[in-house]
């Protein structure tokens, strides 16, 4: 999770510990460091805080000026020491650690395997030593290069090795920033772990591999031929930095929503099957009926993974916000799946929900974004979302993870359960496969522009009504939560048919209405409902596909979204929808990270 690299003049031990303090609050499980003192790398990693590993670093501290350190959070494998990065080889002339998820690394450690190398720990990491040390001979940025030839995944890779004075590094997906000192180099995964000793950075891209030496650094593409990358100077203070430069948490979480997906759906599809492999031990066929229960945002992640659940695998699901569900004698039992949605892991409507289905005899699944948290200690299996830490109160790439696991989740049960031909699930593997770059794609500069005029446009109106349907139902619901939860206007979600039964009386010429438009099987009634609007004089804000030139004719303000599968469209269209909030309620002069009278997570009742 968090990474430090170290080579210069100093103490490298010192370096490594106060920057991975710095990173301290990304979450992690356990710590290391390895510190290359000439002949020999020592390695020192321990489970738990960092406090764990600094204090016994304080009575035996590692001599030497070149060092790497990492803070892990568990994806493969027990949070515990041997686990805990760095990764050494046998003979421990090779050390790495490793941000990120290799993907086919069962087949790769078979081979390994094979070919005569022991494996210290459960992790997809320590194949990339083995790798490396099998492809080395005399040049350790040449065997590096051999070795992520064989790997797909994610990642952030530093490497050392005892007969170099260098650290070699790459990244794909898994973020990586240099430091340039003088007579000393400095590497990280994120730039408040650097602050402290140098503002001249480097960003690296992704594909980029990089020498750092005491005297500099040389930057080639993972074939070899080198890039150019600029020194920038970062006057950011020390939140600023943590926000990455933007001007608050929730818009660096909308952008960072591509990698969020990217390490959500890492490791668990596979497009030659049409599988997805997602860990869970529970038997997906003794289900006869689920029951999603959430709160907020996850909520409404829960609505969608009722409609893709029941599409795709045929299993009755009921969803109940938590507070609800707890007390309404809820039917349960051993043939009940009951999936708990939650960002923190801690919110108290959801854990006493969760007690209260595992009273009835349900076995409990979550879909949880924070590690190690209250929920997961009591449920019989856990999807993690992987969305990396979300520090803005309104939680904005947790539910597109969530509902990128929701996507998951029903095509395992649908694959399990035979209600998905081969194709099908083919087709919706390969749609899935490509959020993160949809994603991406919605968020470019252009559309995001457009976005921010729409917001200006009608940020000054006192009421909202979000419309859409299907699948794309709860995405009007929490299109219209985020806008009330960060920008105070009162705004509504609905059902687009069942506007004509109620909320049709508020629209007046001022009354802004955002319908999700985008292509479906049920295009043509949401459009009848656009129509039901602009008779009223109501002013349509439509969300449409790209290319959709002919329903423009009907909108106001049209925002284009890259065409996705209908079934994983809610993830595209939130993004939209979130910027749109974003960007009415800092017009306003709003608090977006804090808005009023919100908690992150709830803790009390
Ligand atoms: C709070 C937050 C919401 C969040 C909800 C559920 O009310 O303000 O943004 O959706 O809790 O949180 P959880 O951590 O369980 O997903």
């Amino acid at each position: 999770c968090g990474i430090v690299g170290y080579i210069g003049g100093r103490q490298a031990q010192d370096v490594l510990i106060s920057g991975l303090a710095k990173l301290e609050y990304r979450g992690y499980d356990s710590a290391g460091v390895a510190v290359a003192d000439g002949g020999r790398v020592v390695v020192k990693k321990k489970a738990g805080k960092l406090a764990n590993l600094s204090g016994e670093l304080e009575h035996a501290p590692l001599p030497g000026t070149l060092g790497i350190g990492h803070t892990r959070w568990a994806t493969h494998g027990l949070p515990n020491d041997t686990n805990a990065h760095p990764h050494a080889t046998e003979d421990g002339r090779i050390v790495i650690i490793h941000n990120g998820i290799i993907e086919n690394y069962l087949s790769l450690k078979a081979g390994l395997i094979e070919r005569g190398h022991t494996f210290k720990s459960e992790t997809d990491s320590e194949v990339l030593a083995h790798l490396i040390e099998e492809a080395y001979s005399g040049d350790l940025e040449a065997a590096v290069r051999t070795a992520l030839g064989q790997v797909r995944g994610a990642y952030g890779i530093v490497v050392t090795h005892v007969d170099h004075r260098e650290i070699v590094a790459a990244r794909t997906v898994s973020p990586l920033v240099m430091g340039v000192g003088e007579g000393e180099m400095f590497l990280a995964s994120d730039v408040p772990a650097l602050l402290a000793y140098t503002r001249r950075m480097v960003f690296l891209h992704d594909g980029d591999m990089v020498v750092l030496h005491d005297d500099g650094f040389r930057v080639t593409d993972l074939a070899g031929n080198p890039q150019q990358r600029t020194i920038e100077q970062i006057d950011w203070d020390a939140e600023a930095a943590e926000k990455g430069g933007f001007d608050t948490y929730m818009l660096k979480e909308i952008y960072e929503q591509p990698t969020a997906l990217t390490n959500t759906l890492i490791g668990r599809l596979h497009d030659d099957t049409g599988e997805v492999n997602l860990d869970i031990n529970l038997d997906p066929s003794s289900f006869k009926r689920i029951s999603i229960i959430a709160c907020g945002t996850a909520y409404y992640a829960g609505l969608v993974g009722e409609y893709l659940i029941e599409q795709l695998a045929r299993i009755p699901v009921e969803v109940d916000v938590a507070s609800e569900y707890r007390y309404r004698s809820p039917l349960v039992s051993e043939n009940t799946l009951a999936i708990v949605v939650s960002q923190s892991g801690e919110t108290i409507d959801t854990l006493e929900a969760l007690r209260e289905a595992k009273k009835g005899g349900a076995k409990t699944l979550g879909v949880i974004n924070a590690k190690g948290s209250s929920m997961t200690r009591e449920l019989d299996d856990t999807l993690y979302i992987h969305a990396g830490p979300e520090i803005g109160v309104a939680s904005t790439k947790a539910y597109t993870s969530m509902v990128g696991a929701f996507v998951m989740l029903a095509l395992w049960l649908g694959r399990a359960r035979g209600t998905l031909t081969d194709t099908q699930a083919q087709d919706l593997l390969h749609a899935t496969r490509e959020l993160p770059r949809l994603v991406e794609e919605a968020l470019n500069p252009a559309r995001v522009a457009e976005i921010k005029r729409v917001a200006e446009k009608y940020a000054h109106a006192r009421d909202y009504l979000f419309l859409g349907r299907g699948v794309n139902a709860p995405t009007a619901f929490e299109g219209a939560l985020k806008l009330k939860e960060i920008s105070y206007i009162h705004a509504e979600g609905y059902a687009a048919g069942e506007m004509k039964h109620g909320p049709i009386a508020l629209i007046d010429a001022n009354l802004p209405v955002v319908v999700v438009a985008t292509e479906s099987f049920l295009l043509e009634k949401t459009i009848s409902n656009v129509q039901e609007v602009r008779a009223r004089s109501g002013k349509v804000i439509a969300l449409l596909s790209d290319g959709d030139t002919e329903n423009a004719q009907h909108a106001d303000d049209v925002l284009y979204v890259p065409r996705a599968h209908e079934m994983v469209s809610p993830v595209v269209n939130a993004v939209a929808l979130q910027l749109l909030s974003y960007f009415t309620a800092s017009y306003l002069g709003k608090d977006v990270d804090k808005p009023r009278n919100l908690a992150k997570s709830v803790t009390v009742e």
